[in-house]
């Protein structure tokens, strides 16, 4: 079936009824992340077998404002006490201590991730199925010929070695927008569902070189600005994604005739269609200047916000 002839209505009924006949009465276990693709995994699941699903939201310390707040807001009224929080912040930072490699930071999270929800599924007792928000284009990327430039998407990856009865993927023949139709199909809010793209290392591939909780607040405080700013509707359709990124650079500033000595935030905004190429958007000079003087006077310790002009290639979307 074509992408557009799809109709999510028949394929929640179609999917539900496989989920049933495929689990039968056992517990299935989904690793939550805040993303689009678990968020949706997790509302069809809970629509086909209710409180057997259990999911597991693995909070790095690396989120921005508020995402796990928005997460329980949504998941903990359908889920109750099957909707795992767990708080590994403190254990992601001491691994993380003083490692500036942006390759050697992604796989210690990664690597740590896979812990940190070992541990929670061991801990739930009986493991019965494990779901995953797999999409048609993760089916394809992880074929042979894919060349490697970043080891992005094994974030987020998870344990291979617990004897699950089997693997959940109710998602694997959807491309992204229609996962999104279907997450509108099923209830979930318009923010959750239309998000833009949050990378599996999160903030911490955003702060740049080592990372510290002082260094992840400030870069928190200046994103959710930003945020701010990109929500006004005369700014909704700008960018596919956007972000900010704490530099690793500090400079001289000056302020109340004092000398000062801040880190520097860039803003990065790109329009893209498949995230492989994009170009970088001419944001507005006036939308510019109100997130300098906010972050400048909102955030502490920032005293020099910068734009990035470049596009990718040669650039990635990233910064790390
Ligand atoms: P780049 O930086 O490679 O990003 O141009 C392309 C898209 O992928 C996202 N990205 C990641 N996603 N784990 C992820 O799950 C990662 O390590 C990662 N690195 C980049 C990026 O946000 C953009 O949407």
């Amino acid at each position: 079936m074509s992408n557009k002839e799809r109709n999510m209505s028949a394929y929640i009924e179609n999917t539900v009824e496989e989920i049933r006949q495929q689990v039968g009465g056992n517990r299935v276990l989904l690793g939550l992340s805040g993303g689009v693709d678990s968020a949706v995994c997790a509302a069809l699941l809970n629509r086909a077998i209710g409180r057997q699903l259990t999911c597991v939201f693995v909070d790095h310390g690396l989120l921005r404002l508020n995402e796990r707040e928005e997460v329980e807001q949504v998941f903990l009224p359908l889920l109750g006490e099957n909707l795992v929080m767990v708080d590994a912040a403190a254990r992601f930072l001491a691994k993380l201590a003083g490692v500036t490699d942006p390759e050697t930071k992604r796989k210690i999270i990664g690597h740590e991730f896979i812990e940190v929800f070992r541990e929670a599924a061991l801990a739930g007792g009986e493991l019965g199925f494990l779901a995953q928000g797999t999409i048609y284009p993760d089916v394809l990327e992880s074929g042979v010929g894919a060349k490697l430039v970043k080891s992005h998407h094994n974030v987020g990856g998870l344990p291979k070695d617990l004897p699950f009865l089997g693997v959940v993927e109710p998602l694997r023949p959807l491309y992204k927008n229609e996962v999104r139709l279907l997450g509108e199909e099923l209830g979930l809010p318009q923010e959750m569902v239309w998000r833009q793209p949050f990378p599996g290392p999160g903030l911490g591939i955003r702060v740049i070189g080592d990372i510290t909780w002082e260094k992840l607040e400030i870069l928190r405080q200046a994103d959710a600005i930003f945020r701010q700013e990109m929500a006004k509707p005369e700014n909704k359709i700008l960018a596919s994604q956007f972000f900010a990124v704490l530099t690793g650079l500090r400079s001289v500033g000056i302020s109340n005739n004092e000398r000062n000595y801040g880190y520097t935030i860039a803003l990065r905004a790109v329009k893209t269609i498949d995230f492989m190429t994009a170009e970088w958007v001419r944001l507005p000079y006036e939308l510019l200047d109100t997130l300098s003087s906010r972050i400048i006077s909102e955030v502490g310790q920032v005293n020099r916000v910068v734009y990035d002009i470049t596009s990718k290639p040669p650039a990635s979307i990233e910064w790390e």
